[in-house]
């Protein structure tokens, strides 16, 4: 079984996704809100690019019947005519319990519809790494590790929860990790203290800036939720695990 990463959406290349278990990341905030709404009871997330395109898709799932809510971001704050930020703490079970979310968020969704070559894709944040962990073990297939990072750019905190992941599934099973996967093990392994190393990451101080803290907060959070979710045909669910 082998592991490599990829360390921004910029970098994403169909081929390298072939026949490979993709794992989804976009720690701040996108794959932190995809993993909340869902565990919250929402039916289903579609991740889109454009603004429009999310006018569009609510406008298609209103016309089948589906409560839907739009969310997501630019610049890290709300999209006008959208219902949500892309802040996790705004979408409670009571909020969007059965509902379909379409999101559209700048790094996030954008990662997401650029991995549609993967044999299986699954999102994960720290919420829910430990039962991602699990089910590449559970697969037993090549991975890939995508992490969406910022504009283009390498993130950290991505990069880290990568790590975790990768720390976690080496414990179950050897694995042939690549130089870039070994390095994002290590960087997790030596900063288990998450909230210390990622103080300095850049958008995090973009998040702190907006007092957004309570946010950080909860994506730091490691495995409040057993949730596995899976990206296919354009829609992401929860699996029963
Ligand atoms: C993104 O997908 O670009 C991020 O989730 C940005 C954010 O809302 O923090």
């Amino acid at each position: 079984m082998k592991i490599d990463v990829i360390v921004s959406a910029d970098y994403i290349k169909e081929s390298l996704l072939e026949n490979k278990v993709v794992v989804v990341i976009d720690v701040l905030r996108a794959t932190s809100v995809i993993t909340t709404a869902l565990c919250n009871g929402a039916e289903e997330v579609i991740p889109v690019l454009t603004v429009e395109e999310a006018f569009e898709k609510k406008k298609e799932l209103l016309s089948l019947g589906k409560e839907v809510i739009l969310g997501g971001e630019r610049q890290a704050l709300k999209i006008e005519g959208f219902d949500f930020t892309n802040s996790p703490l705004e979408y409670k079970a009571e909020k969007v319990k059965n509902k379909s979310i379409v999101l559209s968020t700048t790094n996030g969704t954008r990662a997401l519809n650029s991995c549609n070559s993967g044999e299986v894709v699954l999102i994960a944040s720290f919420l829910n790494g430990k039962a991602i962990a699990k089910e590449l073990v559970r697969l037993n297939k090549d991975i890939v590790i995508v992490n969406s990072g910022t504009n283009g750019e390498f993130s950290m905190d991505d990069f880290i929860c990568g790590g975790y992941i990768i720390s976690e599934v080496v414990k179950e099973v050897t694995c042939d990790l690549s130089d870039i996967s070994k390095v994002s093990k290590s960087f997790y392994e030596s900063n288990k203290n998450l909230r210390n190393v990622l103080k300095d990451a850049k958008h995090y101080e973009v998040l702190k800036a907006l007092s957004l803290e309570e946010d950080i907060e909860h994506c730091l959070s490691q495995n409040i939720y057993n949730i596995i979710l899976k990206y296919e045909n354009g829609i992401i669910k929860k699996m029963q695990n």
